[in-house]
């Protein structure tokens, strides 16, 4: 741990709902908030929402939801991460690894063997440095009208049980992104 970080890690907590609001008090108004516009893509909302909030505000997030793929040939479920979020001014104290850890230690009890998300380049050794693994494979994703795409975006995964073992094969998610 490094000296930045608050000697008392502050609490995870499951909230109800997580509105527009709840994700503009976190990361402000901006149009674009998780640099992902420019990939153009329709997401989907997720389902179940884990928060930090200090000194009153919600100050950072996970989302997860339950969604059916196929990898390869096998149809499975995965849980969807979504949302990642933390306040600039908190950035960089650990608050993504506490409420992405906790929103996981959730997902283990929603049945799936593995945790997917989708996240932009540069992000993707923060990820790693999770626990989360790079697919290689594509990811075709849907979007409205029935289109389907290729994920743009980095596709990491991480195992929600023990003897999980992710199959390098290419995937499809039978939903919008999350
Ligand atoms: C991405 C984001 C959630 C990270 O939040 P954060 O609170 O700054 O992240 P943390 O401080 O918890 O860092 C998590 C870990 O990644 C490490 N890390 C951070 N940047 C890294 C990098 N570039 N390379 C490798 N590791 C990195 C940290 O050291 C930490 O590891 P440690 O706990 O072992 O020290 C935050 O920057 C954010 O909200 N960005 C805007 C919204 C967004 O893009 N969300 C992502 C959607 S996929």
């Amino acid at each position: 741990m490094s000296d930045h970080r608050s000697p008392v890690a502050p609490d995870v907590v499951r909230l109800p709902e997580y509105t527009k609001t709840d994700q503009e008090e976190i990361l402000g108004k901006g149009d674009d908030p998780f640099g992902v516009a420019s990939a153009g893509l329709t997401w989907l909302p997720k389902e179940e929402h884990f928060g930090i909030r200090h000194e009153g505000r919600l100050v950072a997030h996970t989302g997860l939801l339950r969604l059916p793929v196929a990898i390869g040939d096998t149809r499975t479920e995965v849980v969807g991460v979504g949302g990642v979020a933390v306040a600039p001014g908190m950035q960089g104290r650990g608050l993504a690894r506490l409420v992405v850890t906790a929103a996981l230690a959730h997902a283990r009890t929603m049945g799936p063997q593995h945790a997917l998300l989708f996240c932009r380049p540069p992000l993707v050794p923060l990820y790693e440095r999770l626990g989360w693994h790079l697919v290689d494979e594509d990811v075709r994703v849907e979007q409205p009208e029935g289109r389907l795409v290729t994920m743009p975006l980095r596709t990491m995964v991480t195992p929600l049980r023990d003897d999980a073992r992710w199959a390098s094969e290419p995937v499809r998610l039978f939903s919008l992104p999350m």
